[in-house]
């Protein structure tokens, strides 16, 4: 049988995705002190052992500072390293390759656990008896109402930030992490310097496309410097946003990217001014943000990953045969059936053997196949 493309492999520079599934990051608010816990572990675990070629660890930030939500994942010491290099040694493990998503809340910092609310914390109380952090962003407007007005960043501010992502990035590579996604996206920092909703500054961080931009590129320069040359580099973009940033823009930034040695755009929207998609209770189509990885896949000559309501494989199949993305990330649905990536080869008509789960599982499974059991069998 012709292998359906969704199961063929992917090579970036020196690394070699075994299949195009990819995790999409997915924060699980469960850190403490930015360190992964027992949860995190057993999490992240499971995609392996279900057959994703890759697993992407949730947004990770980059200082205290641009923590979004006490329990984020961080990587701003190098005590944060030795739990993540075990984490990354699983998943290496089971034939996947560990990535990791790295972040700065910026002025969206201190906000409750999704199921707290999702608001802003309450300045006036302690955080789980932690202390609170300053919120700093390109300008100072909050993000909704009610929302702390950040402190503007200063160049030297901006200086500082870029370090800590590279610092970051450094500390990613000893914790073994093959792959490396700026998050551009969502509402966070980056993405608040691109859109024209949050950056009212006067300086050369403001005002003109190229301006805005100059965030983003500096700091995937400077983290594209330090991360191996070997191993590639994602950036994940909001698309399109509700303040202002068109795909147009995108396109723009993702041919920028590329020269900066970014090797793939991640494809996700929105999340400026309002919640960002999977927060807000408006429902959505399947496949809805695929265009935006098409458009600029076709338009910037960049390998795109597409995310957004892909829930089967035959959908991931076609969104590949249609040359609309390079990779498929799944979130959600990775939730509800960690086995996606072996559940969705067989929804293709493809490893019948199993062999896409853990030889502790798949062996069984396919003995009994072969003993003529089907789950229709009465
Ligand atoms: C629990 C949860 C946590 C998320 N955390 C992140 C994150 O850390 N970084 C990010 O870029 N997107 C995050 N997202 C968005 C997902 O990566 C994905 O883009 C979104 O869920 C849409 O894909 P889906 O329809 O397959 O779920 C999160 C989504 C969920 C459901």
């Amino acid at each position: 049988m012709k292998i359906p493309l969704l199961f063929t492999p992917l090579t970036l520079r020196d690394v070699t995705i075994p299949n195009r599934v990819m995790v999409s990051p997915m924060a699980q608010y469960s850190a403490v002190d930015g360190f992964i816990t027992d949860w995190h572990f057993a999490h992240f675990a499971k995609f392996a052992m279900g057959g994703a070629g890759l697993v992407f660890v949730e947004a990770t930030k980059v200082e205290r500072r641009g923590l979004g939500t006490v329990g984020d994942m961080g990587l701003w010491k190098d005590e944060q390293i030795a739990p993540l290099k075990r984490l990354t040694q699983f998943i290496r493990a089971q034939g996947s390759v560990p990535a990791i998503q790295v972040n700065h809340a910026g002025r969206k910092a201190g906000t409750l656990k999704p199921w707290d609310g999702f608001g802003p914390l309450d300045r006036s109380m302690p955080v789980e008896g932690e202390e609170h952090w300053e919120v700093i962003g390109p300008s100072a407007t909050s993000y909704l109402e009610g929302w702390p007005i950040p402190r503007p960043m200063s160049k030297s501010d901006i200086a500082d930030v870029v370090d800590a992502w590279v610092a970051t990035a450094q500390r990613a590579e000893k914790a073994g992490f093959d792959i490396l996604e700026v998050h551009g996206a969502h509402g966070y920092l980056i993405h608040q310097f691109l859109s024209p909703a949050s950056n009212h500054r006067t300086d050369e961080y403001g005002g003109s496309l190229e301006n805005r931009m100059r965030f983003a590129l500096e700091i995937s320069r400077a983290v594209r410097k330090a991360w191996p040359e070997g191993k590639p580099l994602f950036f994940r973009v909001s698309s399109v946003d509700e303040g202002g940033w068109t795909i147009e823009d995108s396109i723009v930034l993702a041919r920028e990217l590329k020269k900066c040695g970014v090797d793939l755009v991640d494809c996700s929207a929105s999340g400026i001014a309002i919640r960002s998609p999977t927060a807000s209770r408006n429902v959505a189509n399947r496949g809805f943000q695929v265009p935006y990885a098409e458009a600029i896949r076709r338009d910037a000559g960049i390998a795109t990953a597409a995310v957004g309501l892909i829930i089967d494989g035959p959908q991931a199949d076609e969104i590949l045969r249609r040359q609309q993305a390079d990779l498929i990330a799944i979130g959600r649905e990775m939730l509800y059936d960690p086995f996606w990536a072996a559940h969705a080869a067989h929804a293709l008509g493809y490893d019948a053997e199993f062999s896409l789960m853990p030889k502790q599982y798949g062996w069984w499974l396919n003995r009994r196949t072969k003993s003529g059991f089907t789950k229709d069998a009465k």
